[in-house]
């Protein structure tokens, strides 16, 4: 049977590999004159200042719903994207982290809010200012209508009234990662996912994603440069106190073109190139296109190995607190961690960490969604290198959600092979466990055609801040890796060759 050709997703991820062989050549000096400023200023435009309601205002929201509407607003935009931190430099100029973190510390994304027109926030587009915590009302007319129909008529927008739009300023990324910038971008929006799924919990609010929009007419919409900056991911905000918006789910992911015939493409054009192919102009999905398809549910886990030593993952579920106070507060303390000791974590704090990240079902009753959105988990793959985790044996395991187990693959310690595979970081060697995010990129290619590139990045990095979050909360250290040698990855621990490498999370225990 002839090879069908590589899809130009296929043939990125391909050509934006680490591989030992090439990596020395392929890296150029940063250049720190040019380092982009990670914040938009806009000349004109009314500005909402949101850290009046910052204030634990519980008692008087109680009897004022003008300020619990906003004090709600405020919580989930810091939760989702505020500083959070405000770190000195060597030049004099503050470094600011937020509550998302961001590969580099780069923080390409930008968060839009659009308003139907609310007594509160009058119709229009609004950007986030992070460093001043306040909305800049940029246009004032109303673009409900418009965003509608660049949704392709989304049921999630038809009585909702603010909808969150994430952009990436491409070169905030590019600047220091070149063409696998694209990789990382999406990564880091996928962790802002993750935050706004969970502050929206807190807030009374419910995220319906949407992946699946005329990626033109948003940029438009939102009168970005599309050269400089792209429309990736909306996001539907449902208030759930009012009957009207208690939605079901939909669809978030719509399926696109898939692209063979692609020119050569020189290096530093890959991610352009990539983010053009992948673009939608119409929804081809048909008329069912944003219902949910209930017989695409996967009955069981991907990988089964006869045998294999299997431990089951079940486990009491984190207690958030009184009204999730703790989980607010961790999001707001995350921060990735810069050294591990090299100490074990109890066989406890891992299943903890699986059971917050893929059972969110076992969270209803404390008042998180059972269901989160994500674009489609059944594409993503969990293997996890264990490098000291008392009561289990060193080696690589598969992670099977619906059985709720891990299944032996190898049985090793890969420290020193951890060490070199994440481009020599100490993270890497000194963590207790590592855990890897995969695809098979052909078979993702063919449900969704290119865009899924995107889907996957999102929904691994979301994964991801459910990772960071429950292990912050357990004063455990973690933080992402991604760059590693791609293939040597699978080679070492046995992961199958298929399953294309996305990202790397390390958890251990923080040197203090
Ligand atoms: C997608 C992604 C990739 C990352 N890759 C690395 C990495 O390879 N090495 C590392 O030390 N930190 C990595 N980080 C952590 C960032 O450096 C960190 O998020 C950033 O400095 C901001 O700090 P904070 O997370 O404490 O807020 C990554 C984070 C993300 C979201």
């Amino acid at each position: 049977m002839p090879e069908i050709p590589e899809s130009i997703a296929q043939h990125y991820h391909e050509r934006t590999k680490y591989d030992p062989e090439t990596i020395a050549a392929k890296s150029k000096q940063l250049d720190w004159e040019e380092q982009p400023v990670p914040f938009k200023e806009y000349k004109i435009g009314a500005y909402f200042d949101l850290k009046p309601y910052l204030k634990n205002t519980s008692q008087e929201s109680e009897v004022d719903p003008d300020v619990s509407w906003w004090h709600r607003l405020s919580r989930l935009l810091l939760c989702s994207y505020g500083l959070t931190a405000r770190v000195p430099t060597v030049d004099g100029s503050p470094l600011y982290l937020r509550s998302a973190p961001s590969a580099g510390g780069l923080y390409p994304a930008e968060v839009y809010l659009i308003s139907r027109g609310t007594p509160h926030l009058p119709a229009g587009l609004y950007n986030y200012q992070s460093r001043t915590h306040s909305l800049v009302h940029f246009w004032d007319s109303q673009v409900w209508q418009g965003l509608q129909a660049a949704s392709f008529w989304s049921p999630v927008l038809e009585n909702t009234q603010l909808a969150i739009a994430i952009t990436t300023v491409f070169f905030r990324s590019s600047w220091r990662y070149e063409d696998r910038a694209y990789r990382r971008i999406f990564l880091d929006t996928g962790h802002l996912l993750g935050n706004i799924e969970l502050a929206c919990a807190l807030n009374d609010y419910r995220p319906h994603l949407i992946g699946g929009f005329a990626d033109q007419a948003v940029n438009q919409l939102l009168y970005i440069d599309s050269e400089q900056e792209g429309a990736i991911c909306l996001v539907a905000l449902a208030d759930l106190l009012d009957i009207d918006q208690n939605l079901p789910k939909f669809k978030t992911a719509l399926p696109g073109t898939t692209t063979i015939d692609y020119p050569k493409i020189s290096e530093g054009q890959l991610l352009k190139y990539l983010h053009k192919a992948t673009q939608l102009e119409s929804d081809t999905s048909g008329s069912d296109g944003w219902k949910i398809d209930e017989i695409e549910e996967q009955l069981e886990d991907k990988y089964n190995f006869p045998f294999c030593t299997k431990v089951s993952t079940v486990t009491p579920s984190i207690p958030w607190g009184f009204n999730m106070e703790n989980l607010e507060n961790t999001i707001l303390k995350r921060r990735s961690t810069r050294s591990y000791t090299g100490a074990s974590l109890s066989l406890g704090e891992l299943l903890t960490l699986l059971d917050f990240t893929y059972q969110p079902q076992h969270y209803t009753d404390q008042g998180l969604d059972g269901a989160p959105d994500y674009f489609d988990l059944s594409l993503i793959e969990t293997f996890i290198a264990v490098l000291a985790v008392n009561g289990l044996e060193e080696g690589c395991y598969y992670y099977a959600p619906k059985a709720q187990e891990l299944r032996q693959i190898r049985f090793k310690s890969f420290r020193r092979e951890l060490h070199y595979l994440c481009l020599g970081q100490e993270l890497g060697r000194d963590a207790g466990v590592l855990l890897f995010h995969t695809a098979d990129l052909k078979k993702a290619v063919g449900k969704y055609g290119d865009r899924v590139y995107r889907y996957l990045h999102m929904d691994a990095g979301h994964l991801g801040q459910r990772l960071n979050l429950a292990a912050i909360q357990l004063r455990l250290g973690v933080s992402g890796i991604a760059g590693f040698f791609d293939d040597r990855v699978n080679e070492v621990l046995g992961i199958p060759a298929d399953e294309a490498v996305l990202y790397i999370t390390t958890l251990g225990r923080p040197r203090s």
